[in-house]
């Protein structure tokens, strides 16, 4: 009776209820689509909340000079040229009707004395961009979208895995899962499916994401026979928290360096004039991280392996008033007053570049039928991701990946066929874990991973290393095929770690694989061998698909830009 499961119809289904899939799931109801949502965890929790310091849209409310042209050259020249350039360009231009819309909707934004939106300064940004509610505003704007998206007749899955995409030929046909809480396991029907299930920060030891990001979506995609990209490229958060050990990896806001947080090493120096002595702290993330790793290994590191970040020298009532979760988080997690005393951060595993292809009108994957929004989707940041750009990024490719997957499931007269073919196969991959004779536990496997991961594919890289690291993942995932859980399925989390580390794995294959292939540094991929960027052989996207041969790349030339918008990639003076 257990492996029966029942069965859900919707015109589009959102898997995902982050920013962009609650965003997606209110623009395909508005075009009159059923919709359902579905949730790993519960309704509003997702990684979008540790979007802390904004939300970057070229308002001008602040910086009057701001406008779209100057926030694309930044974000292409903050991906080093291999962005979607069209990506980036819808998104410059849609971003501030996205936060108007917000506002309408009820998101309760900073406002400068005037009374307009409030924006602050951010790395790499060259005007005060970030509309912010304090640093909080991925949980204002979770809580927006989901007070809009429940009035909008949506029905919402909560905890519940989605863990195969089913096609009928070469269209998505729906989705297939179990419940978290029993281990029942559930079918959605779809005409059109959006991704929205975020990044696989899970698979790094030290990490500002939840234990939802495992690579869900990137890896179902893959096996369904879309096309990924970028997957070398991951980003580290320059400041996450290092001390106490139980909080290493947490997030420490770029924001409390857009409000002018100073970065210094053991010896007291503000190690970022050496670096980037025009930008400083406001440097681009990669550049941040890095110059902190750097410190470091020079022996001028924190006590625990990292840097101090510095805002005392600003009034404790500016500090508390710009930085609550700042100020809490650090008195209540590690007893430090950061209006009286610099924090210690190190890099943390924050956001993918990497996931899935697009195409940039429509926010469709190459399998028909598939779209993708958000983190689980790549090509805006190309190999570097600005601070504040994942917030604006949620609202405009959410909102375009629903109105086109509304349409096309609209313009579908029959229903896809389901196969119960690739039902059975994946009940079966399910259950194997239970039946198994082999001795692998889930939970170290999930370390052994972590391990390699940042052993090999950290912020620092090399050709053997990855090569080590590429025999490393293979050999886990033939490990993989011999782990056993105990118990049933129900409320039974090693089990559902079971699942989440073959995600994991089929993603860090793609990740060590497109590492060892770039030869060159670019963005956050910093390869010590190759510590220069390649300015023919590295303009090229890395495309990974899966073939009868296993895991295929490709590298592809990026798409030529138009001389206008090549213009505004120049560097500004
Ligand atoms: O530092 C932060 O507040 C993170 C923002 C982002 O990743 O966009």
């Amino acid at each position: 009776m257990l492996d029966q499961y029942e069965t859900h119809e919707h015109d589009v289904l959102v898997i995902g209820a982050g920013g962009a899939g609650l965003r997606a799931a209110i623009a395909a109801a508005e075009e009159g689509a059923s919709v359902g949502v579905i949730c790993k965890s519960l309704l509003g929790k997702a990684h979008t909340v540790m979007a802390e310091g904004g939300m970057a849209a070229a308002l001008g409310n602040v910086d009057p000079a701001d406008n779209w042209m100057v926030h694309f050259g930044d974000t292409v020249r903050g991906g080093q040229l291999i962005n979607n350039w069209r990506m980036a360009e819808i998104h410059a231009k849609d971003a501030p009707k996205q936060v108007y819309q917000l506002e309408r909707w009820g998101a309760l934004f900073d406002r400068t004395p005037e009374g307009k939106i409030m924006q602050r300064p951010f790395g790499a940004h060259t005007y005060r961009r970030l509309a912010h509610v304090g640093d909080r505003t991925g949980l204002e704007l979770i809580r927006t979208l989901e007070d809009r998206s429940i009035h909008s007749g949506l029905s919402v899955y909560m905890e519940c895995v989605v863990t195969r995409l089913l096609t009928d030929g070469d269209h998505i046909a729906g989705a297939f899962g179990y419940w978290r809480e029993d281990g029942r396991f559930v079918l959605f029907r779809a005409r059109a499916i959006i991704l929205a299930t975020g990044g696989w920060g899970r698979m790094y030891k030290v990490s500002s994401n939840s234990w939802e990001s495992t690579g869900d979506g990137v890896a179902m995609a893959y096996e369904a026979g879309a096309v990924l990209r970028d997957t070398e490229m991951v980003q580290f958060h320059p400041t996450g928290m290092v001390w106490p050990p139980g909080v290493r990896g947490i997030l420490v806001t770029e924001g409390v360096r857009g409000e002018g947080g100073i970065l210094r090493n053991s010896e007291g120096v503000r190690f970022m004039e050496h670096y980037d002595p025009k930008k400083l702290e406001l440097s681009s993330r990669d550049v941040v991280a890095r110059s902190i790793y750097k410190e470091v290994q020079a022996g001028r590191g924190s006590p625990h392996g990292g840097a101090f970040l510095d805002i005392s020298h600003r009034p404790a009532e500016f500090v508390k008033g710009k930085l609550p979760s700042m100020y809490e988080q650090f008195k209540v997690l590690a007893d430090v007053d950061i209006t009286r005393e610099p924090m210690e951060v190190a890099p943390t595993v924050h956001y993918a570049m990497g996931g899935v292809d697009v195409v940039a009108e429509t926010a469709e994957t190459s399998l028909p039928g598939l779209y993708a929004a958000g983190e689980v989707a790549a090509g805006l940041h190309g190999a570097n991701r600005l601070g504040g750009n994942s917030l604006s990024d949620l609202v405009v490719f959410g909102n375009i990946a629903g109105k086109c997957a509304a349409d096309h499931a609209q313009s579908q007269s029959e229903w896809p066929d389901v196969d119960e073919r690739q039902v059975e196969e994946e009940k079966e991959l399910l259950l194997r874990p239970f039946s198994c004779h082999g001795q692998e536990n889930p939970y170290m496997l999930h370390e052994a991973l972590q391990d390699v991961m940042s052993t090999y594919a950290g912020i620092a890289r090399d050709g053997q290393g990855l090569a080590q690291g590429l025999r490393a993942v293979l050999d886990l995932q033939e490990r993989a095929r011999n782990i056993k859980v105990q118990g049933t399925r129900f409320f039974n989390p090693g089990w559902h770690m079971a699942r989440d580390d073959l995600f994991m794995l089929t993603v860090a294959e793609a990740v060590m694989r497109a590492a060892a292939a770039r030869k060159e540094s670019r963005g956050a991929h910093w390869r010590l061998d190759y510590p220069e960027k390649d300015p023919e052989l590295g303009m090229v996207n890395y495309k990974v698909h899966k073939s009868e041969e296993g895991m295929q790349l490709k590298p592809v030339p990026v798409a030529p830009m138009p001389p206008d918008l090549q213009e505004l990639v120049k560097e500004t003076k």
